[in-house]
């Protein structure tokens, strides 16, 4: 699949959350991908209602499994967002293509997951200490628009 950017959120449970993403890859071109089960219905009218038009959610795929997204998106590199991450976010060269994968809300990504990659490969984004985490939304934003950055904001509005 030829997108600049892949964004996979893992089992999203929270519509809000998957709301303001699907927004976020609209508006950097991203490709968002969703991986079953997910917490809520994605159908039209539910879409509409939370005020998300049909241009934004054209790009969306939907998986039964994170394999079956792998293998569908054979991603330039895979990497995974994880508060358990060692490699800072913006360490990474992100080459176009890249996917980006990310944990439920509850849960965080299975430790599994984590362990399939390597660690150069499991991002964390930097925090103040004693904070859990932060908002699934916001993470993807900044690893999105860092990976987009050093891309040279293509494809953006003039
Ligand atoms: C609300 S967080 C999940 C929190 C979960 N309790 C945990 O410990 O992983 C949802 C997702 O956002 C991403 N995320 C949130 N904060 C992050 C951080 N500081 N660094 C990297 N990823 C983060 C991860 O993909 C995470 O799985």
């Amino acid at each position: 699949m030829a997108a600049m950017l892949h964004v996979i959120l893992y089992q999203p449970e929270i519509p809000p959350n998957t709301g303001n993403v699907i927004r976020l890859c609209a508006n950097t071109g991203a490709t968002l991908h969703l991986v079953h089960p997910l917490g809520f219905d994605l159908d039209e009218r539910r879409m509409r209602r939370a005020g998300l038009d049909y241009r934004e959610y054209t790009r969306i795929v939907e998986h039964d499994s994170l394999e079956d997204c792998v293998a569908d998106i054979s991603p330039a590199t895979l990497y995974a967002l994880s508060t358990r991450g060692t490699t800072r976010h913006d360490a990474p060269h992100y080459e176009p293509g890249s996917a980006f994968l990310f944990g439920p809300e509850t849960r965080g990504l299975p430790q599994t997951v984590l362990d399939s990659l390597p660690p150069g490969q499991v991002l964390r984004i930097p925090m103040q200490p004693d904070n859990r985490s932060l908002n699934l939304s916001n993470a993807v934003a900044v690893v999105v628009y860092e990976a987009w950055r050093q891309q040279g904001f293509t494809g953006a509005a003039p």
